[in-house]
């Protein structure tokens, strides 16, 4: 896929993934938008607006979190559905995460913030991609199921605030989903689906940079401001995020993405 010409600048792109509702189009969005910064067919400009909200395709529908349908009995191949199904919509909304990362916050970093987030949003295109196709093997597909809307307030919330975004979706967020993994590819592995646990523990390889990532970004604008980066998390996470942070976290992982203990210990509940 090759953009629309009058996609030029670092901005314009990042809303042009955002504006793309097909889930497959928005996919292939974001690969050809990584791609052309790669090639160094994009200014690095920011001179378009974010939505306040990124396009949707009519299905799944989105419920809020309280109202999501029980999944049925843990080990039956309906549950095990349910759960790529709400995994293939977090890495959904992690592309539109990750290029409004950019497209709103891009110009108060260096170039650099561009390149590493530019690699994150086509790795989440590429997460989905292979949950949405697991899913059809496995009969169904994604938007099949509802989804619930709870990560895209985490982005309305720290929609003013480069370091409150950076806090809460890599460095809460994605962090958890290095906590809960682990246990999910061992669900995998316990009924014999080896081909999905693999891939999950593939995505999780990936996590760990994405969260680290975070870190990184988080560290130079704190560094920057002269204030201290743990203290700033905290103050940050509990301005900004109305869930709990609990264990247990997979504190190796998490170190293993520079998020140390000093950052959320004090935090946990
Ligand atoms: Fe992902
Ligand atoms: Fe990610």
């Amino acid at each position: 896929m090759t953009l629309p010409v009058s996609i030029d600048s670092v901005g314009a792109a990042c809303a042009y993934v955002m504006l793309t509702p097909d889930p497959y189009a928005k996919l292939m969005a974001a690969r050809a938008v990584a791609r052309a910064w790669r090639l160094g067919r994009l200014a690095h400009r920011f001179d378009t607006a974010m939505p306040d909200r990124p396009a949707r395709p009519a299905t799944p529908k989105l419920l809020p979190p309280g109202q999501m349908p029980r999944r049925g009995k843990i080990g039956s191949e309906r549950a095990r559905i349910a759960m790529l199904h709400a995994l293939a919509h977090i890495e959904f909304v992690a592309i539109d995460l990750a290029f409004d990362l950019i497209g709103r916050f891009g110009g108060e970093f260096p170039r650099a913030f561009t390149d590493q987030w530019m690699q994150v949003g086509a790795e989440e295109a590429m997460h989905f991609a292979l949950l949405d196709r697991r899913l059809r093997q496995m009969g169904s597909h994604y938007g099949a199921l509802p989804a619930h809307d709870g990560l895209w307030q985490a982005a309305e919330e720290t929609a003013g605030d480069a370091l409150a975004r950076l806090a809460i979706v890599p460095m809460v967020l994605e962090a958890r989903a290095l906590d809960i993994t682990p246990a999910t590819v061992e669900r995998f592995e316990s009924v014999g689906d080896s081909t999905t646990a693999k891939m999950l523990q593939r995505i999780m390889h990936d996590e760990i940079r994405h969260v680290s990532a975070g870190t990184t970004w988080f560290s130079w604008a704190t560094n920057r401001l002269g204030v201290e980066s743990a203290n700033h998390y905290q103050m940050l996470v509990k301005r900004h995020f109305r869930g709990s942070v609990k264990p247990p976290f997979n504190d190796s992982a998490r170190r293993q993405a520079g998020l140390t203990e000093d950052f959320y210990a004090a935090l946990a509940t």
